[in-house]
């Protein structure tokens, strides 16, 4: 202990000089050139990643930082964008201008984007591309401007994109080839040409070019197409093609002159083509060497035809048919496709599938049947051997059965989420040794049945949220050894026992937020099976402790290799406790989350066994102090989040050492002034979010708002937003816009003044050395004199009293009732009581001093009455007298209600109290009493010792706090 006291004394010293050199450092501040800083009014920095998304912007922020590659300004309202509005950003590498009001982009505007690859303009009102739009912006390889009005093309618009690949102006309004021509003329690589939804009425290669494009890629679907003509080979190397229009009225012509024009297209989408079944015929007969996969959505017209033909293609192995309104799968439907091996049959409203209506399809390795009205798992896919994926999603699947699976026993994924299945059965999943990926989420899945007790050795992960288990009985997931996600979130699980989780020895992620878990279910040390889990999120669950004694059970202690824990998120408000050995035998626990866990309190052992955390979330909990020692033994911390947390002062930090923090997010709580100790104290921050506290805008936070501007390692996030709260006249304005000069010319006024000062005692001293050495001598020893009888002083006789308690008398029934008895009853100390102690007929102001001398503490039970009728008194003017005086920590505050920082705003030397001193509250602490008595009984104790730890209040720094305010 007496080593802190020496630790204690010289920081005073520290502190003083240190503002000295603030003073200095702000002077020379003040000639800096201005916006060399690090906070940005709208957006947030992620490494070199510019993010202002959603902001409601209307012109492009200036002041992201030049070093920034990608710029995200996607869903604002900007409007019009110009020449100056992107110089600054010269290695800028992709810019999301998504979803704005864009309406003129004005030529030259990207011409100092030379960095720029991906630019996204979609969803915005361009109409006109005008001419030299893109000039500049010569390593685009992307360009997206789909859901615009674009309708004209001005011939010099795409001119430098020579090295653009992917171009996508879907959804606008072109209507001739013509504007294509403009495009295609200037950029030479092209790869993919996405024109789909655009109101082209015909294609005529002439039209397009005379000469071979590099495309690869060309999607013209949903455009009203009437006459399709090619007469050259322009498209030599297109292997994608998309053509058709389920919303087309006539039928379009097709006329491609040779055999060999569209000869590589593997891939072809002709979804909604309304065309006659001879140019059909003609169109698969242009890929008929090459085509691998066929999509033919919406078909209005000779669906069962075009099946024949297209499967007829020996390279055919990826069919489509989605949304064709099937209703039965009879047996001729697909009797050709022989080869095919991947066939969706999705949103559809199939009913029912003939028995042998997938037996012509030997190679049928996946089968989706997802979104149509199957009532039970069809025959027609009982027997399908070679099947590795069957996806029955959002059908209307009542029962499974025995059978349903048992001969598929290559499958290696099962989709069966979204039915009404309530129940498993042990023998369903019993051959199918493959089987890797197992859905079932968002059934009516009561019971399990042992489905999985013995089966599915293969099985990796498997998805079961969002049905209606209440139990895991023993033993249930014991065949689940290869098993490594596991997701039940969803459930009403309210049973575990120790045998739940059996044999899942290798799994290494368990979902159960929101279930009805609690604190039993804990104990019965479930997890503890568990010893390969990496991440465990119990959020949303009926978990709570009514004390934070140690536990007798850990519920975790034998997670040793979990990574990542997150505990209930309350949503009703009943306060909880975290048990001190709650996260006991966690030794590799990199993250932990206990967001609003409604935890009042934190004992400074919590993190004695995670010594590796990283990352820690102990946000919305009504903590309202931190001690410092709770974070000593996690010195590797890397992200802290403490908004809302009604914590007062951030000085725990100062000695919390947490010399690796990079992320502090401080939202919303209730300190007013950012010292400067606590920043210096964090060496690798980089982000910071302090937003939503009550500022005070005076120069208590002159450093801090320098700071802000001018610190170029760490980024203020939200600093624009931070408004004042104190004093009255700034009320509501910005932190931002307080004027830190007068604080300036303050020091400009003291440095003036001890200057002049010392010059002046110099002389003066030259001069008293001269003529009046022997009148010096003299008053030298009177000074010695009183300083002996000082010294007397401070040996005078032991108190009489261990504290004198100052009160108002409308708050004698909670002393006399609460804490007389239990500091005098209980922990046996002495108090003085005006009412009971003074002496009658002494004058007040001696019962008064004598009262306050004769005590070792003062405590002041604060309330709003006290604040106004007693604060201001002799009590306390004699106490902190006692406090400047002996510089001896006298005083206690326990505050009785509580009262908003903003209330103490004029009570101005309580506010600086509260930030250095050791205060109580009562009704934080209604739920736990005893800690509260304990707190006192500690405060009342120090300075016993002399040598005692007794909390230092530093004279010289707040006289000179004082000075400058
Ligand atoms: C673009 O720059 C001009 C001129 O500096 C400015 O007036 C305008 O507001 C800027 N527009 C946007 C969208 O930032
Ligand atoms: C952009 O293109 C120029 C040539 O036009 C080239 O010198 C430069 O290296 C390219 N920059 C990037 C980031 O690709
Ligand atoms: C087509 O592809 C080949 C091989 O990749 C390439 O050499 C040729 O230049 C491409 N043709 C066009 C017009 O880009
Ligand atoms: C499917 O049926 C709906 C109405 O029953 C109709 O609007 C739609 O055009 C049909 N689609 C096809 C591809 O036949």
């Amino acid at each position: 202990m007496g080593s802190k006291e020496a630790k204690t004394q010289p920081k005073g010293e520290r502190r003083c000089s240190k503002i000295s050199l603030t003073f200095l450092s702000l002077c020379v501040i003040g000639f800096l050139p201005p916006g060399s800083g690090f906070f940005l009014k709208s957006c947030r920095m992620t490494q070199t990643h510019a993010i202002c998304k959603q902001k409601k912007l209307n012109t492009i922020p200036q002041d992201i930082p030049p070093t920034a590659t990608t710029l995200d300004l996607s869903k604002n309202q900007i409007e019009r964008i110009q020449v100056s509005n992107f110089t600054h950003l010269p290695v800028l590498s992709w810019l999301n201008l998504f979803h704005n009001n864009i309406s003129q982009i004005d030529s030259d505007t990207f011409a100092g984007l030379i960095s720029l690859q991906v630019l996204d303009l979609s969803r915005n009102k361009l109409a006109h591309l005008e001419d030299r739009l893109f000039i500049g912006l010569s390593n685009l390889t992307e360009l997206r401007l789909s859901s615009n009005r674009i309708k004209v093309v001005s011939p010099t618009a795409f001119q430098s994109l020579t090295r653009l690949k992917r171009l996508d102006i879907s959804d606008n309004n072109l209507e001739t080839i013509a504007s294509l021509r403009l495009i295609l003329q200037h950029t030479p690589q092209l790869h993919e040409l996405v024109v789909k939804g655009n109101c082209l009425k015909s294609f005529h290669s002439w039209e397009l070019t005379n000469s071979s494009l590099s495309l690869g890629t060309l999607d013209l679907s949903r455009n009203p197409l009437n006459d399709f003509k090619i007469t050259a080979d322009v498209f030599p190397n297109l292997t994608v093609f998309a053509i058709g229009d389920p919303s087309s009225k006539a039928p379009m012509t097709w006329d491609v002159r040779s055999k060999t024009f569209l000869s590589l297209v593997s891939s072809l989408d002709i979804s909604g083509l309304n065309m006659a079944l001879a140019d059909s015929k003609a169109l698969l007969q242009a890929v008929n060497s090459s085509l691998t996969s066929l999509t033919m959505n919406s078909m209005k017209l000779n669906l069962r035809e075009l099946v024949n033909i297209s499967c007829s293609i020996p390279t055919m192995s990826t069919l489509q048919l989605r949304s064709n309104n099937l209703t039965f799968i009879d047996s001729d439907l697909l009797k050709l496709c022989v080869k095919v091996a991947e066939l969706d049959l999705g949103i559809n409203v199939i009913k029912k599938i003939q028995k042998d209506a997938f037996t012509s399809l030997p190679s049928l390795r996946m089968l989706s049947l997802g979104r149509n009205r199957l009532s039970s798992v069809p025959d027609a896919t009982k027997n399908l051997q070679k099947l590795s994926t069957l996806d029955l999603r959002s059908n209307c699947i009542k029962a499974v059965d025995c059978g349903d699976f048992s001969n598929l026993t290559n499958l290696v994924i099962l989709n069966l989420q979204n039915n009404s299945i309530s129940a498993l059965k042990y023998c369903l999943f019993n051959n199918l040794a493959r089987l890797q990926n197992l859905t079932l989420q968002f059934n009516q899945i009561k019971l399990l049945q042992g489905a999985f007790k013995a089966n599915l050795p293969k099985l990796q992960n498997m998805h079961l949220n969002g049905n209606k288990l209440t139990a895991i009985l023993p033993g249930e997931f014991g065949g689940l050894y290869s098993l490594s996600y596991l997701s039940l979130h969803g459930n009403e699980i309210l049973e575990l026992c120790n045998e739940s989780f059996v044999g899942l020895t290798n799994l290494r992620q368990l979902d159960l937020t929101s279930n009805q878990i609690t604190r039993e279910g804990l104990d019965t040390g479930a997890f503890n099976a568990l010893t390969n889990l990496r991440r465990l999120d119990l959020s949303l669950n009926h978990i709570k402790y009514d004390d934070s004694t140690a536990l007798s059970k850990m519920p975790f202690g034998a997670l040793s290799r979990l990574e990542e824990l997150m505990i209930p998120s309350q949503h009703y408000r009943l306060k909880s406790h975290l048990p001190v050995n709650f996260l006991q035998g966690l030794t590799n626990l990199l993250y932990f989350r206990a967001r609003n866990i409604q935890a009042i309190y934190l004992d400074k052992d919590t993190f004695k066994y995670t010594p590796k955390l990283e990352r820690l979330d102990i946000s919305s909990n009504d903590l309202g102090t931190l001690s410092p020692q709770l974070f000593s033994p996690i010195q590797k911390l890397k992200s802290l989040y403490i908004s809302r947390t009604q914590i007062r002062s951030l000085d725990f930090l100062i000695d919390a050492n947490l010399t690796n923090l990079e992320f502090l997010q401080a939202k919303v709580n209730q300190y007013s002034v950012i010292p400067e100790d606590v920043m210096k104290s964090l060496p690798s921050l980089k982000y910071v979010d302090f937003e939503n506290n009550s500022f005070s805008c005076d120069c208590d936070n002159a450093w801090f708002l320098n700071w802000t501007i001018a610190s170029t390692q760490t980024q203020v996030a939200n600093a624009y937003n931070f408004l004042c709260n104190y004093p009255d006249d700034f009320k509501e304005k910005k932190l931002l816009d307080f004027d830190i000069t007068s604080c300036l010319q303050d020091t400009g006024f003291i440095c003036f003044v001890s200057t002049t000062s010392t010059i002046l005692l110099f002389t003066v001293a030259s001069f008293f050395y001269n003529f009046l050495r022997w009148q010096l001598y003299s008053a030298y020893y009177l000074f010695l004199a009183w300083l002996f009888d000082a010294k007397q002083r401070h040996k005078q006789a032991p108190h009489q009293y261990d504290a004198f308690v100052s009160y108002n008398y409308h708050d004698e029934p909670w002393v006399i009732g609460e804490l007389l008895p239990k500091l005098e009853g209980e922990q046996g100390w002495r108090l003085c009581l005006h009412h009971r102690d003074f002496e009658p007929g002494k004058p007040i102001i001696d019962n008064i001093t004598d009262a306050i001398y004769g005590s070792r503490k003062t405590i002041c039970v604060i309330s709003h009455r006290y604040l106004e009728s007693e604060w201001c008194s002799k009590e306390v003017q004699t106490a902190s007298f006692r406090l400047f005086d002996e510089r001896e920590d006298v005083l206690i505050l326990v505050f009785l209600e509580d009262i908003p920082t903003y209330l103490l705003s004029p009570y101005h030397r309580m506010r600086k109290l509260l930030k250095k001193q050791t205060y109580l509250s009562w009704p934080r602490a209604a739920d736990q009493p005893e800690v509260f008595w304990e707190k006192l009984r500690k405060a009342l104790q120090t300075g016993n010792d002399h040598n005692e730890d007794n909390f230092l209040l530093n004279v010289t720094q707040t006289q000179c706090g004082e000075g400058n305010a």
